[in-house]
């Protein structure tokens, strides 16, 4: 039997309900069209309140005998739901060519990485443990007192994931709230939604029971405000823009949540450092997936002794990624709409008329920008400041070490930060310094290894993902105090 026969007919995705694939009673669907030229890749049900409020119920409901199954018992859903994965990584990895123009590589890349992260975090739920506290280490009680503190869920998990990672930042919230015992409505991007149901199949198809994960489809503009205020949402896990990141935050009074949100982050290049392995990472980091990486290097501040030299290798790297099609094994492939593409140009034009040096690029055919490399970027162009989620890299010219802290921390953002040096001295004393959650010492920055703490401070956002991390936010402890007579 085809393992995702259920999730449509014919081009028509339908939403996971109860363990059912069903559409919208109103039949209003979305339609959805490839970045690439805009054909129709198919189209996905558009929920109305009352079926996103019939869901909240069911997700509600369904937590409860979830919370107490065994976690060796979830840890097995999860495990399975790995396999299953494992089994259909081209099918889900070309889907998401299709759907949101991931070079084929990335896409592979990202559908096997998720695999491991669900095996992970099985792992890691099995290690959750309590503790015992006793009464006596406060002044004025003793060892009759004692706390018996053990981890339990918060109930219904809203993860509502972007359009950039569609499997991997779904499965990077689904996975740690169902191994703490939370249920889990996936509100996924609308470009990026049919790669995401795949991925609830093989959750489903893995035995959840049913209502443990449902989905909600929708543009996040018409059912995001009714979704994040809902009376069963418990926990709310967002990654996507600051702006809509700062939007939840304001209307979720009251309700926790995760969020990680946009980035600047900045690659600081000093004199002493190795400028092949810098530029190798800078290009790497800057343009892979078309820049469209919360995580991509979005400037670069190099001391301006060595600067001819870094920018002479990054160039040469630069001209030689490949533009192409999501098909083919490519760097460069369309951005996932034109409203991206005009955003990028806005930058790319702004930054010409204020007299930066245009090195590489500023080449558009409809969504797909070239590669563009910018020199003598200064701090009074919107290219210094604000994220292109595309592939346009500047770089600033900066005297000394106290001027790329003081340049990379006056970002309104603070996801990471590069420094490249052998000095490890300096390495550590700009680390120290720089407001971000990560500092990559001589490397391009990046989320993964997944186990590895992950966060943004400043707009950046709040809370700390990372597979023992996420498992923690996504529980709390539940103190029971034993009072003994003597
Ligand atoms: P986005 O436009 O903010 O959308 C993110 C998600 O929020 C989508 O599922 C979207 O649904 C939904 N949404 C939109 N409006 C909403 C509302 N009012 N209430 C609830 N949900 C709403 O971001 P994106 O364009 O998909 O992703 C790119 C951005 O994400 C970049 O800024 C990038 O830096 C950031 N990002 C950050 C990280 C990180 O780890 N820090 C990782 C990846 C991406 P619709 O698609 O239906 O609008
Ligand atoms: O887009 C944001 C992702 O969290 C970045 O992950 O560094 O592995 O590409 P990555």
């Amino acid at each position: 039997m085809f393992m995702f026969e259920n999730i449509s007919e014919g081009k028509n995705y339908k939403s996971l309900f109860n363990g059912e694939w069903v559409k919208s009673k109103s039949g209003k669907t979305i339609q959805l069209k490839s970045p690439v030229d805009e054909t129709t890749i198919g189209e996905i049900q558009s929920l109305s309140q009352e079926e996103v409020n019939d869901i909240l119920e069911n997700s509600k409901a369904a937590q409860i005998k979830w919370g107490e199954t065994p976690i060796n018992e979830r840890a097995e859903v999860l495990y399975k739901a790995a396999e299953l994965l494992e089994e259909n990584v081209d099918e889900i990895a070309q889907i998401m060519q299709r759907e949101i123009a991931k070079d084929s590589k990335s896409a592979v890349s990202e559908v096997k990485r998720t695999v491991d992260f669900i095996k992970f975090t099985a792992n890691e739920g099995k290690h959750i443990e309590g503790e015992t506290i006793g009464g006596d280490n406060f002044p004025g009680f003793n060892k009759n007192k004692l706390s018996f503190v053990t981890r339990v869920p918060l109930g219904v998990v809203l993860s509502i994931s972007p359009f950039n990672y569609p499997v991997n930042l779904s499965a990077s919230k689904i996975a740690p709230a169902l191994i703490a015992g939370n249920s889990v409505v996936l509100k996924p991007p609308t470009q990026g939604a049919i790669s995401a149901l795949y991925l609830a199949e093989v959750f489903n198809k893995a035995g959840l029971p049913k209502g443990v994960l449902n989905t909600v489809t929708g543009r996040g503009s018409e059912i995001g405000d009714y979704l994040v205020t809902h009376r069963n949402v418990n926990f709310i896990n967002f990654t996507g823009s600051t702006e809509v990141g700062k939007h939840i935050a304001k209307e979720a009074n009251m309700i926790p949540m995760l969020m990680e949100l946009g980035g600047k982050d900045a690659a600081i290049v000093l004199e002493d450092a190795d400028l092949e392995l810098a530029a190798k990472n800078i290009v790497s980091g800057a343009y892979s997936y078309s820049g469209q990486r919360c995580t991509a290097v979005k400037r670069v501040l190099v001391i301006d002794k060595v600067a001819d030299k870094l920018i002479n290798l990054i160039e040469e790297r630069v001209s030689n990624l490949k533009v192409g099609n999501p098909e083919e094994v490519v760097d460069i492939t369309p951005l996932i709409d034109s409203k991206a593409a005009d955003f990028v140009q806005g930058l790319i034009d702004d930054a010409l008329a204020k007299g930066a040096k245009l090195l590489l690029g500023n080449k558009r055919e409809r969504n797909l920008i070239y590669p563009t490399l910018f020199d003598n970027v200064t701090t009074d162009m919107r290219l210094a400041w604000e994220e292109p989620f595309g592939p346009v890299l500047p770089i600033i010219r900066i005297n000394n070490i106290e001027e790329a802290i003081s340049i990379a921390n006056k970002s309104e953002y603070g996801l990471q930060s590069s420094v490249f040096t052998r000095n490890i001295d300096d390495a550590f004393y700009i680390a120290k310094k720089l407001e971000v959650g990560t500092v990559q010492i001589n490397n391009k920055t990046e989320r993964g290894p997944d186990h590895f703490p992950f966060l943004g401070v400043k707009s950046s956002g709040m809370g700390t993902q990372g597979i023992r991390y996420s498992i923690e936010a996504m529980s709390r402890p539940k103190a029971i105090v034993l009072n003994l007579p003597r």
